[in-house]
């Protein structure tokens, strides 16, 4: 339904990401549905990723949503590591070496850079897609543009209330 075929070029295979993610939020609005489609679209076209997936905002803390990759922390305070930072302050958090970064919550001791993007709707942060890379400083301005292009989607086409 959703074929994976990744290309040579990556800003293709983001082009690819961007469209796919599009599509599976047009098919069909379930939450853990989509989102679990779309950690395996960004898995299928993104190289030298380890992890990525979703924490969603429950009772006021992030729990482990739909990913791909190892078993993860299940859940993270609001503030704390970089996902929490990301609640917290409601922007992006690109981290090139987490090892660096104060606080850093390590799921898997492969990764060495990350990226955490909240999904923020009227104001109010639902989710987080967090994506993270063995290699250091992985996440530059094309991963950050696509990756925002679909939180961006994932806030508007679905129903957070
Ligand atoms: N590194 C994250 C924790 C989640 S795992 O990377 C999947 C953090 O510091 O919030």
């Amino acid at each position: 339904m959703y074929r994976v075929k990744r290309q040579e070029n990556q800003e293709d295979n983001y082009k690819l990401m961007a469209y796919m993610s599009k599509r599976v939020l047009e098919d069909d609005q379930d939450i853990i549905a989509s989102l679990s489609n779309i950690s395996a679209v960004i898995n299928g076209y993104f190289d030298q990723i380890n992890w990525v997936g979703f924490y969603l905002m429950k009772a006021g803390e992030l729990v482990l949503g739909p990913f791909q990759g190892l078993p993860a922390c299940i859940r993270i305070q609001v503030g704390k590591g970089v996902c929490g930072t990301a609640v917290s302050t409601m922007q992006t958090q690109v981290v090139p070496d987490v090892h660096q970064f104060p606080g850093h919550i390590a799921c898997d001791s492969a990764s060495n850079s990350e990226i955490v993007i909240p999904i923020i709707k009227n104001g109010v942060v639902y989710a987080v897609l967090d994506v993270d890379s063995p290699v250091l400083d992985r996440f530059k301005a094309p991963e950050i543009k696509y990756l925002t292009q679909i939180a961006e989607l994932i806030q508007s086409e679905l129903d957070w209330q």
